[in-house]
């Protein structure tokens, strides 16, 4: 039952460009719910001429970054998009490369994680996972269940269609066995049919890697979210550039189809 403090004087090895980020951050209004779509790792390796394994590998490294600096500076819960219901496509050994590179994130992290108070969670079609991501998922989100600090929720084989798909079947279901009366069906009912359900939606979602597109991500949920976008490529993704997203959505006026603030 560890909760981290988020303690950014404490915090060691801010270097001073993050200082000076860290400075204009105003604490009460940090994000609650992030989202990253971690996209541009075949890019970061092809412009090393590597195989696309290690840009893979080298995005993993900014996730470990960014989920520990995102603990660090208090924000509530980070989503991920890890692996999407499209990302089939890719040749088979890729994607064995991607489901072998979470169970051994997994395995490496969770000891961290847990010391770190974050819990770990995943959403989308988890069950169709290969049987290792699958019992790598379970014994995280056991081990971590008690955690009651950042929240990690991994989109794993996770499509926004799907999710919409799979929440009006559970919904459906329900009305058809008089659970559900279908005049109770409203915005909120539909939201606790989510993969997301009890979750509020994210403040903030960045993609990197210069793709001006959604690619299937929580359609549902980032109706009013706030976008920032960056041609970093993931595996160049660094806290520095976690400081200046959250910055940047500070000085954002959210008006959620309202009057502007005078
Ligand atoms: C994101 O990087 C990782 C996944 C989609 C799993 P990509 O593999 O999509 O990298 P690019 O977009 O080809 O550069
Ligand atoms: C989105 O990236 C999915 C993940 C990051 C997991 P993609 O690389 O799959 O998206 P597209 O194909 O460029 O839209
Ligand atoms: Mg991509």
């Amino acid at each position: 039952m560890l909760r981290r403090k988020a303690d950014w004087a404490k915090a060691i090895g801010w270097t001073d460009e993050e200082k000076k980020l860290l400075a204009l951050l105003d604490r009460s209004r940090v994000p609650v719910h992030v989202a990253i779509i971690m996209d541009g790792n075949g890019r970061w390796a092809r412009s090393r001429g590597l195989p696309r394994g290690f840009g893979h590998r080298a995005g993993v490294e900014s996730l470990r970054e960014v989920v520990r600096a995102s603990s660090d500076l208090g924000i509530g819960m980070l989503t991920v998009y890890a692996f999407s219901t499209e990302n089939w496509r890719r040749p088979s050994e890729e994607v064995g490369l991607l489901m072998n590179l979470l169970v051994e994130y997994l395995n490496r992290e969770m000891e961290e994680l847990c010391a770190n108070g974050v819990r770990v969670n995943a959403i989308g079609r988890t069950a169709d996972l290969p049987p290792a991501a699958v019992k790598a998922l379970e014994w995280s989100r056991a081990k971590s269940a008690g955690n009651e600090g950042l929240l990690l929720n991994l989109a794993l084989n996770y499509g926004g269609r799907a999710e919409i798909v799979d929440a009006v079947k559970g919904l459906v279901g329900d009305v058809v066995a008089g659970k559900l009366a279908p005049d109770q069906v409203d915005e909120k009912a539909v939201g606790r049919y989510l993969y997301t359900t009890g979750l509020p939606d994210p403040d903030l979602l960045i993609r990197p890697a210069g793709d001006l597109r959604l690619s299937n991500f929580l359609l549902w949920q980032l109706a009013y979210t706030e976008f920032w976008l960056t041609p970093v490529l993931w595996p160049d993704f660094r806290r520095l550039h976690l400081l200046k997203a959250l910055v940047d959505f500070q000085r954002r006026e959210r008006r959620f189809g309202g009057l502007h603030n005078p």
